[in-house]
């Protein structure tokens, strides 16, 4: 993690914790939180975001909120700072989950979502040799995630991406995948993942984390078991933030190394990148 990657955390938890604190909802904060990430280009969403082999990014994201288990979400969006905010509307503007490719940016650019400074200069590859550079195992993820409790007792999560290195035009990973990049439920917990996002579909990594915090299972606990079990049943890496409506959370990775933080509003905001 670089320091300013250190710097721009520590901002958007202090910007996020400040929100609950005056009151607002953990979507809220979840967003505002995310959206700092996204503009900072210091990570890979939004104005950061990584370009597919044809040279454009694609970005995914989704939010989730745990009293009514409403959420949205955006896959293959282009040309926008805040997939998070797409996501967001998505939720509160339509009757619908999940909106994808062109027509989710057309949505974003009808509710006036700013718009990135660079546009998208498309590549040369042929086909084939996408296909020959394509990665078997993401690398260098750096999707951007945050998970909230607020005064009401309401969890949220939200994750904010542009996917993975060497990827297929139209590749989608698990961020806007509800259950897999993201889950929130007032009964259980609220889950954000970032990792290799093949991996994480393949075990429905967030809702199964819920699912153990359901049977009784500490945050940490239920973390380790279903990150373990990415890396046993499918070779995956990952890293998960957990927190529970009773404000237990733990942050957990396979990965080398996962830059993350928290703030209960003492002191100054905790940021690392190992846990
Ligand atoms: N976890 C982000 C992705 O795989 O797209």
């Amino acid at each position: 993690m670089t320091s300013s990657q250190a710097a721009c955390l520590r901002g958007a938890l202090q910007v996020g914790y400040h929100l609950l604190d005056r009151g607002s909802s953990a979507l809220v904060a979840v967003e505002q939180t995310i959206r700092i990430l996204e503009r900072s280009g210091l990570f890979n969403a939004g104005n950061g975001a990584h370009r597919q082999l044809d040279g454009v990014r694609r970005m995914d994201a989704s939010i989730m909120e745990g009293e009514r288990l409403r959420a949205g979400a955006v896959a293959s969006i282009e040309g926008i700072v805040h997939p998070i905010t797409a996501a967001l509307l998505v939720m509160e503007e339509t009757a619908h989950v999940l909106l994808v490719g062109p027509l989710a940016t057309k949505f974003a650019k009808y509710h006036r979502i700013e718009l990135q400074k660079h546009q998208p200069t498309r590549g040369r590859l042929s086909y084939g040799s996408m296909l020959k550079q394509m990665t078997t195992k993401g690398d260098r993820h750096g999707t951007v995630g945050a998970v909230a409790l607020d005064r009401s007792g309401t969890v949220a999560a939200g994750a904010s991406t542009g996917g993975i290195d060497l990827m297929l035009p139209g590749r989608v990973g698990d961020t806007p995948i509800i259950g897999c990049g993201v889950y929130a439920d007032n009964e259980t917990g609220a889950v954000s993942m970032t990792g290799w996002g093949e991996s994480i579909m393949r075990v429905a990594v967030a809702k199964t984390i819920c699912d153990r915090l359901g049977q009784g299972k500490t945050a940490g606990t239920a973390a380790r078991w279903v990150l373990q079990k990415l890396v046993t049943r499918v070779n995956g890496s990952a890293g998960t933030l957990v927190l529970t409506p009773r404000g237990q959370f733990a942050i957990s990775h396979v990965t080398s190394h996962m830059a993350a933080g928290w703030w209960d509003g003492k002191g100054k905001p905790t940021v690392r990148d190992q846990f």
